[in-house]
């Protein structure tokens, strides 16, 4: 397939730039930049983005790679970071701005031959840099400008090399778009050859050829990922799929039967049903500390797991909706949430079982999975589901957990998502929740004095999940959603917005 390579530098942004590039219809990948020469040659790549990274080329851990990308003989896009690398290997210079330059400027563009084709010659971008290139490296030549520095774009034509000093990538560069389109297929002469539906014929033959005629078992959370999985092995192997899914009792109401009447309206597939809820509430009595709770849910669900899949003992492997942002090995900072929560997964139990693993969407990004749902027929208010965390209500119900705080928490949540369903904002929310605080305060309510919990609700918008910003609710909504709670939900007096962003808050609050 024909690629485009991406090395990663440590911008916030690398993993944006591989999901524009596939927009455009052409597969990328992301390496870290110590990946040596020899392996991205391997790659054949029809050409080669270094992302931007944080840090200034002369600072003393700067990233430099052993190789200079203008050696592998294919064009090379550097943003940001990346161009000022071509400049410090090439002869240029690099000088410290007095004033680091963020936000949108002015693009004035001076030379429309290539990379800036059909762009217009003066246009929105979004520059976010420290340091500007003050010495041309050998060869280059500017193409583009700006009211506070003459060189924002050059280009070295013999070498087939272009340099950025803006963001192309974000969605602020109103046509940041169209540039790497005209990167990727003008210049590096990639066709269209990468789709959420080329993708679902390629995984199936390999998932038939991975697997032979072994069985695989697939455990459902009711999230999108496994849903997804589950659909696209079933239509790889048939009935040598067994789906599972583990009711652990701290799902969002009614959840588990959603999902099973999903299964069963819209795909001929069995899926086995377990009711964990005992397990799972009874080892949690009593516990409140968040990363104990972490461990105790995470090991029911191994437990719970491994009992349910002995029955299947032809299978030889374990499907995992493991996604492409969890494979790559980014040097870009990723959020706390990797060393702060132990996430839920089924870690150890492969091996424990002999089973071996498949991950048919390493590759992907979330985006992709929700358009390989589509294709294969999951509804579309299914796909474009929010998240929800393998720890369920466990992680959102603050303190100890008891059914009678699952059930009211499961009420309040129920009737938030409908709210912003109604007020037709549940798309623009990338994760919206409630959570239960042991926290009691004093209301009134006709003319009794309550003394009852306080429930927050959460919203943020987010690209992956790493870093989120809290979700401007409007006010009539946040008004009315309130209202409904303390009036509909016994146990709850008081209602509160959080309005954390990520970092330094996390999503979950647990
Ligand atoms: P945090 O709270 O770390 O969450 O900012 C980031 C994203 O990860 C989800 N999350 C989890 N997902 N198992 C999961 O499958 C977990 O243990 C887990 N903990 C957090 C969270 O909902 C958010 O989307």
């Amino acid at each position: 397939m024909e690629t485009i390579i991406i090395i990663d530098f440590g911008s916030q942004y690398t993993q944006v730039i591989a999901r524009k590039v596939r927009e455009l219809g052409v597969y990328a990948e992301i390496f870290p930049f110590r990946t040596p020469a020899e392996t991205l040659i391997a790659k054949s790549p029809k050409g080669i983005i270094l992302s931007g990274g944080p840090c200034s080329v002369y600072a003393e851990n700067a990233p430099h790679p052993q190789w200079n990308a203008l050696d592998f003989g294919v064009p090379v896009l550097g943003i940001c970071y990346g161009l000022q690398l071509l400049a410090y290997q090439n002869e240029g210079e690099v000088t410290k701005a007095e004033h680091r330059e963020y936000g949108r400027a002015e693009l004035i563009i001076d030379n429309q031959d290539d990379i800036f084709a059909g762009v217009n010659p003066r246009t929105q971008v979004w520059m976010s840099h420290g340091d500007y290139l003050t010495k041309m490296p050998e060869g280059f030549k500017t193409i583009a400008h700006s009211a506070n520095s003459p060189i924002c774009a050059i280009r070295n034509t013999e070498k087939r090399a272009w340099g950025v000093q803006f963001h192309p990538e974000v969605h602020h560069s109103m046509e940041g778009k169209k540039i790497l389109g005209n990167f990727v297929r003008n210049i590096c002469k990639c066709t269209e050859n990468w789709s959420a539906d080329s993708f679902i014929d390629t995984a199936i033959e390999k998932i038939r050829a991975q697997v032979g005629s072994g069985e695989v078992i697939c455990a459902l959370s009711g999230g999108v990922d496994s849903t997804v999985l589950a659909v696209l092995l079933h239509k790889a192997i048939g009935d040598k799929l067994h789906c599972l899914h583990v009711d652990t009792g701290l799902m969002r109401l009614n959840e588990s039967q959603t999902l099973m009447d999903l299964f069963a309206q819209n795909f001929n597939m069995s899926i086995e049903k377990l009711d964990g809820s005992e397990l799972f509430l009874s080892s949690l009595a009593g516990v409140s500390e968040p990363e104990k709770k972490r461990k105790i849910i995470g090991k029911s669900f191994i437990d719970m797991f491994e009992v349910a899949a002995s029955k299947f003992n032809n299978a030889k492997w374990l499907a995992q909706g493991t996604l492409y942002p969890d494979v790559i090995e980014s040097v870009s900072v990723k959020g706390p949430s990797a060393v702060i929560k132990s996430h839920h997964n089924v870690g150890g139990l492969p091996e424990k079982m002999g089973l071996k693993l498949i991950e048919p969407f390493r590759e992907l990004f979330k985006d992709e999975v929700r358009e390989v749902g589509r294709l294969l027929g999951v509804p579309d208010w299914f796909v474009k589901r929010h998240p929800f965390p393998g720890p369920g209500l466990g992680i959102r119900i603050l303190g100890d957990i008891t059914r009678d705080k699952i059930a009211t928490l499961q009420h309040a949540d129920a009737i938030y998502i409908e709210e912003i369903r109604n007020a037709g904002l549940y798309d623009q929310i990338w994760q919206a929740f409630a959570v239960l605080l042991p926290v009691r305060s004093v209301g009134v309510m006709g003319d009794e004095r309550t003394y009852d919990c306080t429930c927050a609700l959460r919203a943020v918008t987010s690209v992956d999940g790493m870093t989120a910003d809290f979700f401007p609710m409007p006010y009539d909504v946040l008004s009315k959603i309130s209202n409904r709670i303390v009036n509909e939900v016994q146990g709850i007096n008081r209602v509160v917005y959080d309005t954390t962003s990520k970092p330094p808050g996390t999503i979950e609050w647990e």
